[in-house]
């Protein structure tokens, strides 16, 4: 394998720089295939007390939105909702939400960023806590958003008999929405609030 010749990167020349950029390139193209990998591993050091597992919690919220007839920026915001709690477990949100920024509507990415705030009104008061802390957003675009999934999809999806898709089901569309140019403004939709699909009724 060709090295760069530089110990400090101010020393690096224009070879070495565009050495790297070969290399970085299929860095990144193999980033989805990483992601799957961490999905599987989020069973590896289980949380433990709940009745399923966080990958299948993880599953069962995707399946929520799958059937439910959302996009695929919200399926894979479902998916991917929790991946941080393996590596950053008191903000795992924000960890998640990184991941899919570049290349997910903007509003996924914030309800994804926000939904550990929003998920307290379930349980803070058991706590002592305030279960109330969303409220500063209640003006925000994306607020009814992240209420809906947090409701319908994430604090809905702890169920042990539920019949959730499998990773598998999801691969190709966690390799089709990562793999997509980043930054793209059409696909970041900035601002706009979509919402998530009409509620199927009853709930599947
Ligand atoms: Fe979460
Ligand atoms: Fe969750």
């Amino acid at each position: 394998m060709r090295t760069v010749a530089f110990r400090e990167m101010k020393h690096g020349s224009r070879e070495d720089y565009l050495l790297l950029a070969e290399y970085e390139r299929g860095y990144v193209a193999g980033a989805p295939e990483r992601v799957l990998r961490a999905l599987a591993q989020l069973d590896a050091e289980p949380l433990l007390g709940y009745q399923v597992t966080r990958l299948e919690h993880s599953l069962q919220t995707a399946t929520r939105a799958d059937r439910d007839g959302a996009d695929a920026d919200w399926v894979i915001a479902a998916l991917l909702h929790d991946i941080g709690d393996v590596l950053a477990p008191t903000n795992h949100d924000q960890l998640a939400a990184a991941i899919i920024r570049p290349v997910v509507r903007d509003e996924c990415t914030w309800v994804v960023a926000h939904h550990g705030l929003f998920q307290m009104v379930y349980y803070a008061h058991h706590y002592g806590e305030d279960p109330n802390g969303r409220a500063r957003f209640a003006d925000h675009p994306y607020y009814q958003a992240c209420v809906d999934f947090c409701e319908r999809w994430d604090q809905s999806s702890f169920d042990p008999d539920y019949d959730s898709l499998s990773l598998d089901h999801f691969a190709p569309l966690v390799r089709q929405v990562l793999s997509r140019r980043p930054w793209e403004p059409e696909v970041l939709r900035e601002g706009e609030a979509v919402g998530l699909p009409p509620e199927r009724s009853p709930r599947l």
